[in-house]
């Protein structure tokens, strides 16, 4: 059982030269000082504390005492490749966050509805952010069929995951997708499809669109649009992250409270 797992671990550990390339590359950070599994991490912590104390000293001082105000929240992936401080080199008290595999929001999560009402009622943010990224492989997941029982608890986890994806893909009706769900079933093949496949780039960029619209229905949006309507609007923004190459694009599917014009979204459209 394990090593079915580790099969799909491994299926889903996308192989593209390009990104090979980009991590073989990021060993100019490397300091580590001990021999110990944890050293770059707390060779890392000490690094950044000499570092925020030179540009931001105060910062986190101040934080301590007067408590925290970020302006966003963040649903994004779990996935190692798509830190939301780094790749909006955001200092500490910027973004709420959550993250799952595959930047899913479900109004069963009660963790995910406690960070909802809070950012939305405690905090005030302005904006939410669903951030999905190419090459998901909570999304990629969705191409391989299901294992055959009986699977194991951590299969039986991931799994749980990975329905609503295969339900997207199944479903969608977006034309690239479309093209490569016909042409999966004629191969009759179980395989990931390339980083840069048009249809997973779609099918990555349809699950943030259908997140964005689950959470604009929640009852705690809901409730926020109906009470506060145009006074203290909360947006809700989709956007996708290229890990190649850092780059965040918009997707166009911001949606705000009935008659309020969304602000713009300074990121760049995705082509
Ligand atoms: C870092 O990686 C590059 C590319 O793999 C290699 O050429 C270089 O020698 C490495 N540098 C160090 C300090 O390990
Ligand atoms: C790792 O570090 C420990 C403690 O410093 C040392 O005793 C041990 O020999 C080291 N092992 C290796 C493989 O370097
Ligand atoms: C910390 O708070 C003080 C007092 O409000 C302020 O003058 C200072 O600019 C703050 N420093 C930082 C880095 O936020
Ligand atoms: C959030 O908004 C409410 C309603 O306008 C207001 O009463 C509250 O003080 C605000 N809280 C923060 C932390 O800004």
């Amino acid at each position: 059982m394990y090593s079915k797992l580790h099969q799909l671990v491994q299926l889903l550990a996308l192989s593209s030269a390009a990104i090979r390339s980009v991590v073989a590359q990021d060993n100019t950070t490397d300091t580590t000082t001990s021999n110990s599994t944890l050293a770059a991490l707390a060779d890392g912590n000490a690094a950044f504390m000499a570092d925020i104390a030179t540009t931001d000293p105060g910062l986190l001082q101040n934080q301590t005492i007067q408590g925290q105000a970020p302006k966003y929240l963040y649903l994004g992936c779990s996935d190692s490749r798509v830190p939301e401080g780094t790749i909006f080199n955001a200092k500490p008290g910027t973004l709420l966050v959550q993250r799952n595999n595959g930047n899913l929001f479900y109004t069963i999560d009660a963790s995910l509805q406690a960070i909802l009402g809070s950012a939305v009622y405690g905090y005030n943010v302005t904006d939410i952010i669903v951030m999905g990224h190419y090459g998901c492989g909570a999304v990629g997941a969705a191409f391989v069929p299901p294992p055959p029982p009986p699977v194991d608890a951590a299969m039986a986890a991931i799994q749980n995951f990975v329905d609503p994806m295969r339900e997207l893909y199944r479903t969608s009706t977006r034309e690239e997708v479309v093209e490569l769900r016909d042409t999966l079933a004629q191969d009759g093949t179980a395989t990931l499809p390339g980083y840069d496949d048009p249809g997973f780039r779609a099918l990555v960029e349809e699950n943030v669109k259908a997140n964005v619209e689950r959470i604009a229905a929640s009852a705690i949006i809901q409730d926020h649009y109906y009470s506060f309507g145009e006074n203290q609007p909360v947006f809700i923004h989709g956007l996708v992250y290229d890990v190649s190459t850092g780059q965040v694009y918009n997707l166009g599917v911001s949606v705000g409270p009935d008659g309020v014009p969304i602000p713009e979204v300074p990121f760049p459209l995705v082509s």
